[in-house]
């Protein structure tokens, strides 16, 4: 049964952070929460904030920040909104610097055994107060390779029979300090261009269907979008953190009971590209084990942190059984992120967020499918401008948008998005590359199968996700030995 659960009012470590923009996230997220740990006030109401509160007031940020938005917070919205919560945090004040709202009283706890009902043949849930974070590595820095739980995720991968390029880990700063690597249309890096394969899930295939997602959580703030989607009978996809996953499990069950799809978004949240390939196993297998030690099912589907994925990052997932989705790329100047990780950092406005969103809107209707974008659920403005504008809008738009999340636009069954109830005769899980292991350097092509071949030349390695294409590769028997 579900009963109520206050969550604590504790802010998340924000290390894990993110934003489309490169060097920023991570710096200015901790020094939020060091000024912001300092002025939480555990008595207010959520909907007590003070409307007399300054925006910019606690902004300690940084100097040049807090300037930034002071400076822009005189935009307008280029559009009128035809829809917004009636108790929507005023738009003023859903910026840096905002003051600490409690959080919301409203998510929910489950008994241990419990089984969603959206889906048939799940597990009872594991009991969430028996998890302990020692048996979790340090949050939010890559785990450690030695343990004996990585070791054999490396094996795994190792008898996978998936090719994995030999590309060297890109910098730290992107394309401008990888100008090789970024130039190097074998290696597909989604960060520099926006290369994809035929693995990457970036739209929704039917027009007007928003595969809605949110990043990064579950943070104190998610309860409140919780509620909202409730409210209105909707159900999202989340790219959880394993480290906010072992703060939070009570949360993330509360998530996977109401019926949205858990994903993967690595434990430390870093640039994956950036990563060894025995780190970047280590991110993907302790995400993994968290979700299933807290839900009793694994999620097949993964998303980058900052959409940072090539080849060799994309053959480690999907030897791990995990398939990547993206958010929805029309161009280099149209990308479907609403930048609502930077209202907190103070580098955008929730004024400048609407206006992306309402640019996002007008794009979505010259692609002839739906789409993804990409929002988070980690900070309170994220959360606070998602249930006030963005969802509000989104449910007035004409013509309707069927809002799902990623799974269901799929057109597949939740019970797709986990491997203890994937229905393996129609989402096959990912096919080894090649028939062989070499690892030679953007040597492998598709084998098997013509569905796997990538679409951009021969070189790099090609997947394939029959959940999007329909290539009957013979293949689960040997997957299924890659889990225990
Ligand atoms: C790679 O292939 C060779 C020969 O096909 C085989 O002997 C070896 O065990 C394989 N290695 C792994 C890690 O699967
Ligand atoms: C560029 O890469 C070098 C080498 O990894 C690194 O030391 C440097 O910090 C990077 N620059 C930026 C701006 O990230
Ligand atoms: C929408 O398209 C316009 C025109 O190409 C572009 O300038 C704008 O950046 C796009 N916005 C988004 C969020 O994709
Ligand atoms: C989106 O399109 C509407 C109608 O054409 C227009 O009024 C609005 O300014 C556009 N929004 C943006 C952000 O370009
Ligand atoms: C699909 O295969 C996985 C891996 O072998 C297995 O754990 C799972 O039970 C299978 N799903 C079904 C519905 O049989």
């Amino acid at each position: 049964m579900r009963s109520a659960f206050v969550s604590a009012l504790v802010l998340p470590l924000l290390a894990s952070a993110h934003g489309p923009r490169q060097h920023h996230g991570r710096a200015d997220a901790s020094s939020i929460v060091a000024s912001a740990a300092s002025s939480v006030v555990a008595s207010s109401a959520a909907s007590s904030v003070a409307a007399s509160a300054s925006v910019t007031g606690s902004g300690s940020v940084s100097g040049s920040t807090a300037t930034s938005v002071a400076a822009s917070t005189t935009q307008t919205l280029t559009f009128t909104l035809a829809s917004t919560n009636p108790t929507a945090v005023p738009l003023s004040l859903i910026a840096s610097g905002a003051p600490i709202q409690s959080t919301s009283a409203l998510t929910t706890t489950w008994a241990a055994g419990a089984k969603p009902t959206v889906f048939a043949g799940a597990p009872g849930l594991p009991n969430a107060a028996a998890l302990n974070p020692k048996d979790y590595p340090t949050l939010d820095k890559t785990p450690p390779l030695d343990s004996p739980e990585v070791q054999q995720w490396i094996q795994e991968v190792k008898n996978s029979g998936i090719d994995i390029p030999g590309f060297a880990p890109t910098n730290l700063g992107g394309c401008a300090n990888n100008t090789a690597a970024a130039a190097d249309a074998s290696r597909c890096w989604w960060t520099c261009g926006g290369c994809t394969r035929q693995s990457d899930i970036t739209t929704c295939p039917a027009k007007n269907t928003w595969g809605l997602t949110y990043d990064d959580g579950p943070s104190p703030y998610t309860p409140d979008l919780m509620a909202y989607l409730e409210a209105h009978d909707m159900r999202s996809t989340f790219f959880v953190v394993g480290s906010r996953a072992i703060s939070r499990p009570a949360m993330l069950q509360d998530e996977y009971m109401m019926g949205n799809q858990i994903a993967v978004h690595t434990w430390s949240h870093p640039y994956m590209t950036t990563k060894t390939n025995e780190e970047i196993i280590a991110e993907f297998g302790w995400t993994k084990k968290i979700i299933k030690d807290a839900l009793g099912v694994t999620p097949l589907y993964w998303r980058p942190p900052y959409g940072d994925i090539d080849d060799r990052v994309r053959a480690i997932g999907m030897a791990m059984n995990l398939i990547p989705i993206l958010w929805t790329r029309i161009s280099a100047t149209q990308t479907f992120d609403t930048g609502d990780y930077d209202i907190a950092g103070g580098l955008t406005t929730s004024t400048q967020v609407l206006n992306n969103w309402d640019s996002i809107m007008n794009n979505s209707t010259k692609i002839d499918t739906g789409f993804i974008v990409l929002e988070h659920d980690l900070f309170q403005q994220t959360v606070d401008i998602a249930v006030g504008y963005i969802l509000p809008e989104a449910l007035a738009h004409q013509p309707a948008l069927n809002i799902t999340p990623v799974i269901t636009c799929q057109n597949m069954p939740m019970s797709n998005a986990y491997v203890e109830t994937n229905d393996n005769s129609t989402n096959p899980l990912p096919a080894p590359a090649t028939s062989g292991n070499s690892s030679a350097s953007g040597s492998a092509s598709a084998t098997g199968s013509a569905a796997g071949a990538s679409k951009n030349g021969a070189s790099g390695t090609a997947f394939v996700n029959t959940g999007l294409v329909s290539a009957a590769v013979a293949f689960a028997a040997s997957a299924g030995a890659l889990f225990l």
